[in-house]
């Protein structure tokens, strides 16, 4: 295939400042999302990546709930692999693309469940379609036949329809809090700019990186 010819960027490309930038990774981020979210579909999708038992790396695309200065929220089913994963080993990375802005955000920390009240209150907030598949559970397991799903999607509809509020135990919202949050701009000329923050004793330690 050649692909040597497609674009990854626009002809404009926003500048970045690195002096300018805030003390905190959250509030340059929050910046960004919002820049992305004005021009792009799924700006919040995000790669989180995680590893195995086996110490092998493990990737998919969730989406991001929340950020603040405590770190990145996402969510999904602690059965699933990921949270099996996350259980074992309870680090993680971030990756988010932002094509049309030529921008790449990475992050890697540490991750923790959230309480059992705020991972209720994530779910609760899902629309009914999301709940009833997050009652369906067994995710990524294998599907010998599509009646299998059919029949477990109606049972669970009925049970969510019933009941609005029911939650399933397994559901997790999570907390990446980051060790290190590095924004990406891209330039035409190939001179990107890089900075890194990282985390120190009561703070933030930035830094820019080398294209
Ligand atoms: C745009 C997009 C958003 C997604 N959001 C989530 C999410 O928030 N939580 C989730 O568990 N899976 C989400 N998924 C599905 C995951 O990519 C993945 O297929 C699923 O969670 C199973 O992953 P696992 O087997 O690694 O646990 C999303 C997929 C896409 C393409």
């Amino acid at each position: 295939m050649e692909l040597r010819g497609w674009a990854s960027f626009p002809d404009a490309l926003p500048s970045f400042d690195t002096d300018a930038a805030p003390a905190a990774p959250h509030e340059l981020f929050a910046a960004w999302l919002t820049e992305a979210g004005a021009q792009m579909l799924a700006p919040h999708a995000v790669v989180l990546s995680t590893v195995d038992a086996g110490g092998a790396p493990d990737a998919r695309v969730v989406i991001l709930k929340d950020v603040d200065a405590a770190g990145f929220y996402v969510a999904s089913s602690a059965e699933s692999p990921k949270g099996q994963q996350l259980a074992k080993e309870p680090r993680a990375a971030l990756t988010f693309f932002w094509p049309g802005l030529g921008r790449q955000v990475r992050v890697r920390g540490a991750v923790t469940a959230c309480s059992p009240k705020v991972s209720a209150a994530d779910f609760r907030a899902r629309s009914e379609d999301s709940r009833t598949e997050g009652m369906v559970g067994r995710q990524s397991e294998p599907l010998a036949a599509e009646d299998d799903l059919v029949r477990a999607a109606a049972e669970a509809r009925a049970r969510v329809s019933a009941d609005p509020e029911l939650v399933p135990e397994s559901w997790r919202r999570y907390l990446l809090a980051p060790e290190s949050v590095e924004f990406w701009q891209a330039s035409h000329d190939r001179r990107h700019v890089r900075l890194r923050y990282e985390r120190e004793a009561g703070g933030w330690r930035r830094q820019r990186l080398w294209p």
